[in-house]
């Protein structure tokens, strides 16, 4: 396994969200609470930035051409080439949160969550988000309620479970999922980082963040503020391995390049304390990791 400094330092806020646009091969990832849009290109090495008024968490390519992506607690249209942006839809009006993670499912809808604001990484007023989903014909459902840090999404490749974090129980969720009327129900957790009260495991795991799956049916689970992404059978709960990050907060991981065997890492300088910073000097930087023995596939992009 090898672990290079893709993209060096290139967010000051949370570096999250990787996409891998197969289309294009560039990786699409933002820096949230700089409101940045960051598109690098493989070819050229080149990343480009766009930056929006508000946080900006997710972003995904439509199919029509351009890009979801949230802005503050919107979900729009955005046309890198024009620089336009248009709202689709707003969600938690009247309460102070935002939108956090967000990816489309296998039909094309989106899913995206909120978390409360936070001024300190992970600390966050409980229960204040939300997950939803846009549909492809361009409604907003809420699907859940009393989420504290809406985060990472994965499905497996029947199309009939659905994974999703909650960060601040520190548990990956797995769902029986309906496909064709995009609903979940069954909740059970699968995979825990520790208790949430005594912090066990702190350490090692810290918070579980992005996700992503690969071609066997294991995930990818960023820990947050554990320095690693962590693979995980779901079916038993146990971790398989690890991916060590030369950062402190790593948040989010996705496959790509020409063969899907790369992983994409992103991680987070928010908050990083003075002490971690001796530590971790690459905090903010985007990652590759190769030779994992595992590869993953082309992520959905919205069909609407
Ligand atoms: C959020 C951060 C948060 C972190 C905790 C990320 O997805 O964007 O704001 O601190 O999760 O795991
Ligand atoms: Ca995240």
């Amino acid at each position: 396994m090898q672990v290079e400094t893709l993209i060096e330092k290139s967010c000051t806020s949370i570096g999250e969200g990787p996409h891998w646009d197969e289309r294009t091969q560039q990786l699409l990832y933002v820096d949230i609470n700089e409101g940045c849009f960051h598109r690098w290109t493989a070819a050229t090495g080149v990343d480009e930035v766009y930056k929006f008024d508000k946080y900006c968490t997710l972003v995904v390519p439509c199919r029509k051409g351009g890009y979801l992506v949230s802005v503050g607690q919107s979900i729009c249209h955005f046309d890198w080439d024009t620089k336009k942006l248009t709202t689709l839809g707003t969600v938690d009006e009247g309460k102070d949160t935002r939108i956090n993670d967000g990816k489309c499912d296998p039909s094309g809808r989106l899913w995206f969550g909120t978390m409360g604001l936070e001024k300190v990484p992970a600390k966050v007023e409980k229960h204040m988000g939300s997950l939803f989903s846009l549909e492809t014909d361009g409604t907003i459902r809420k699907h859940k309620e009393g989420v504290s840090i809406s985060n990472g999404l994965a499905w497996t490749e029947d199309n009939r479970t659905m994974y999703y974090i909650d960060s601040i129980p520190r548990k990956v969720f797995a769902y029986d999922f309906d496909i064709a009327t995009g609903t979940m129900s069954n909740e059970r957790a699968i995979i825990s980082f520790g208790d949430e009260d005594s912090m066990e495991n702190f350490k090692t795991h810290g918070f579980p963040d992005g996700m992503t799956i690969d071609t066997e049916g294991k995930l990818w689970v960023a820990g947050f503020f554990s320095s690693s992404v962590m693979r995980y059978d779901p079916e038993t709960g146990k971790e398989l391995s690890r991916v060590p990050i030369p950062a402190a907060h790593c948040t989010s991981c996705c496959f790509g390049g020409k063969n899907f065997d790369e992983l994409f890492i992103t991680c987070s300088a928010f908050g990083v304390t003075d002490e971690e910073k001796e530590k971790t000097p690459l905090a903010g930087s985007v990652f590759r990791a190769t030779g994992l023995g595992a590869r993953g596939k082309p992520a959905p992009v919205y069909e609407g």
